[in-house]
């Protein structure tokens, strides 16, 4: 029987267990995939421990999977499905599965993976890199602007910064010292993190970005005097409502897993997988990102 990596109750660590289970069966309009990776995200975790619950009743069906972000190749399509065969190269956001041999992807959130894209990198595109996206898109700054972006060194960060500069924005990016040469290396103007470092942001600032949420973006919001250019992906609507700005508006379509996708077929953007773990680690995978540091992506890989 195919294996996932699961969690069997609300909870920590504990709680996960890679185990085997059914292969699942496509419905109308799903296809089934072959699952070669699988982006690891904080919502993984976060949904793990109840804190974030699925749907409007919260309740959910156990073993739950892990992951929300897959790339691999098309095994079966269900009822109805046009312009997706057997052997196709795909990613998207699965329905069933994640970190798993086997996912169920419905029509709306899957996209054709380009010759030139790996499955690893495509495993990043649609939650992380179009968020990214979604976020620099929303901000609308003209180029030659500054964003800054804070938790830039992070898996949204990364695609964030690139897509800003390919945008001819001045990006100024605020991460721990430790991802200094990193987040240069995108194209990122550096600020440490750590007590004071809004005094520390060089020039004025037309856009926030924030990734981190909480003091953090707070912090930030004292740097705008246009508190519409202020949106996070790190904190609920209401904490950054009050503050004058919004919750990332994401937009969840096939059209922009393609438009992501073709941005590092043009060398736009490289998602920055910077560790990749064996489905059998995935809990290691999972602690990487859950310890709040990770640089870049994580991503499982499924071995065929
Ligand atoms: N709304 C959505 O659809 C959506 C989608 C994707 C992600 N998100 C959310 O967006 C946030 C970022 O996601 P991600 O995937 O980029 O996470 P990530 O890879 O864990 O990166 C977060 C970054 O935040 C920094 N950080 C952590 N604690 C900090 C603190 N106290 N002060 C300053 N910086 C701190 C870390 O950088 P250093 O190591 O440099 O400190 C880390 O690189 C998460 O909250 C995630 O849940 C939302």
């Amino acid at each position: 029987m195919p294996k996932a990596y699961v969690f069997t109750r609300y909870g920590g660590p504990e709680v996960e267990a890679l185990v085997e289970v059914e292969r699942p069966v496509p419905g109308a309009g799903q296809v089934l995939v072959a699952v070669r990776a699988a982006g690891v995200n904080p919502v993984d975790w976060k949904l793990r421990t109840g804190y974030r619950r699925p749907g409007e009743s919260g309740e959910r069906d156990f073993p739950a999977y892990f992951g929300n972000e897959v790339a691999g190749v098309v095994e079966e399509v269900g009822e109805g499905v046009e312009g997706f065969a057997p052997g196709d190269e795909v990613f998207g956001r699965p329905v069933v599965g994640g970190y798993s041999e086997f996912a169920l992807l419905s029509l709306d959130l899957l996209a054709h993976k380009p010759a030139g894209l790996s499955f690893t990198d495509a495993a990043t595109l649609p939650v992380a890199a179009v968020t990214a996206y979604d976020g620099i898109r929303r901000l609308d700054l003209p180029a030659g602007a500054t964003v800054l972006i804070t938790g830039v060194g992070g898996g949204v960060g990364v695609a964030a910064v690139q897509i800003a500069r390919a945008e001819g924005l001045r990006v100024v990016g605020v991460s721990s010292d430790a991802k200094k040469a990193f987040v240069e290396s995108l194209g990122a103007e550096h600020v440490p993190s750590g007590p004071g470092w809004t005094e520390r942001v060089p020039g004025a600032v037309d856009g926030v970005y924030d990734l981190v949420g909480g003091e953090v973006l707070a912090e930030a919001a004292t740097l705008l005097t246009d508190r519409t250019k202020l949106i996070t992906a790190g904190a609920p609507p209401g904490v950054v409502e009050k503050l004058g700005g919004s919750r990332v508006a994401r937009v969840r379509t096939s059209e922009r897993l393609t438009a992501v996708a073709d941005l590092v077929v043009n060398g736009a953007l490289d998602p920055q997988v910077t560790r990749t773990f064996p489905l059998e680690r995935a809990g290691d995978a999972l602690r990487a990102v859950e310890d709040g540091h990770a640089r870049g992506k994580i991503v499982i890989e499924v071995a065929v």
